[in-house]
């Protein structure tokens, strides 16, 4: 794509007039946006960059081996990897509000990014993934002026704390360019075609009080509901898709015997920049195949229900 070989030359030689001989600190979430920034701004200045990938215990299934093995083996770049799971589970123990969940996930995220920043010695730059729809959303929203919706934790709060330049080498495109750009710097198809995934991961996907027990169900029961999408060749129609993980109980029955278990979520829309979403139109025979499955294979769900509302008025993640 002429487009984008143009553009990753042109932020090459930005990326390197402003970070000279500097040394770069990057947080990797596991998504695409970050993954892109930190392989263009590696290709720029190599080992000048050092990557830090805080697991927070709220990823889904295998998601931070695959983040981890993609940057040490694929791409040799410097990584440190923090498995910080016990912290946050810790800290979310009896937190249900949204916006409290959103804030202590994204302050314990700059603790501990910032003590590892320390410890790789100090770096003069920070780097992020921001895209252009997350400079506008996190300032205001079309609904009204300057209201927050959500408290967005990968955008902001770090810059101030940390007294570190910017380096956003994303923050002029959407989405579907960051992909693109991808590509381009040969990042795997599998990788760069991955759904966007929130930074305060699965917690805001459990309503409710988030532990690890709901953790592991809903890790299991997303990932039977992505394979079905991937298996119906779906995955790449939709733009986002997953499953919550109610805090409300109903009664079934398997066998012969009375359930008393949780309900499960389904998500999915299309979107072109997560700003505006539609229902994805699923066959009821789909739909039907993934609820059977999940409710046979989970243990802790005994009913699923399908989420039909837009954005707006609805939004893309739960809370
Ligand atoms: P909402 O739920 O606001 O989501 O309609 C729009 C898009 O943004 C993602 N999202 C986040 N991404 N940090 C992120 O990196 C966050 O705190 C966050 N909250 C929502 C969401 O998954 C969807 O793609």
């Amino acid at each position: 794509d002429w487009t984008m070989a143009e553009f990753r030359k042109t932020k090459l030689e930005e990326i390197r007039a402003q970070v000279g001989d500097g040394k770069v600190i990057c947080g990797l979430s596991g998504g695409v946006d970050s993954a892109v920034a930190a392989v263009l701004i590696h290709e720029a200045v190599g080992d000048q960059l050092t990557c830090v990938y805080v697991d927070h215990g709220l990823m889904r299934l295998n998601e931070t081996e695959q983040v981890v093995s993609l940057f040490r083996d694929h791409y040799n770049i410097p990584l440190v990897a923090v498995d910080a799971e016990e912290t946050f589970l810790n800290g979310l123990a009896g937190v249900t509000d949204p916006e409290k969940k959103r804030k202590f996930i994204g302050g314990a995220f700059i603790d501990l990014f910032e003590a590892e920043a320390k410890k790789v010695g100090g770096a003069d730059f920070l780097a992020q993934g921001t895209l252009y729809p997350d400079v506008i959303e996190s300032v205001s929203f079309t609904g009204g002026p300057s209201v927050t919706i959500k408290s967005h934790h990968n955008v902001g709060g770090l810059p101030e704390r940390m007294n570190m330049e910017l380096v956003e080498p994303l923050r002029e495109l959407f989405k579907d360019e960051v992909r693109d750009l991808g590509r381009e710097l040969g990042l795997p198809e599998g990788f760069v075609g991955r759904h966007p995934f929130p930074g305060p991961g699965l917690a805001i996907r459990i309503p409710g009080e988030v532990t690890k027990e709901r953790c592991d169900i809903l890790r299991k029961a997303d990932a039977i509901y992505l394979e079905e999408i991937r298996n119906a060749g779906l995955y790449d129609a939709i733009w986002q898709a997953f499953a919550v993980l109610l805090p409300v109980k109903t009664v079934g029955v398997m066998g012969d015997g009375r359930t008393y278990d949780s309900v499960c979520g389904l998500r999915a829309v299309t979107s072109t920049d997560g700003m505006t979403a539609d229902v994805y139109p699923f066959d009821s025979s789909f739909l039907t195949r993934v609820a059977t499955r999940i409710v046979n294979e989970v243990q802790g769900i005994n009913r699923v229900v399908y989420d039909y509302t837009s954005k707006p008025p609805g939004t893309i993640e739960w809370e």
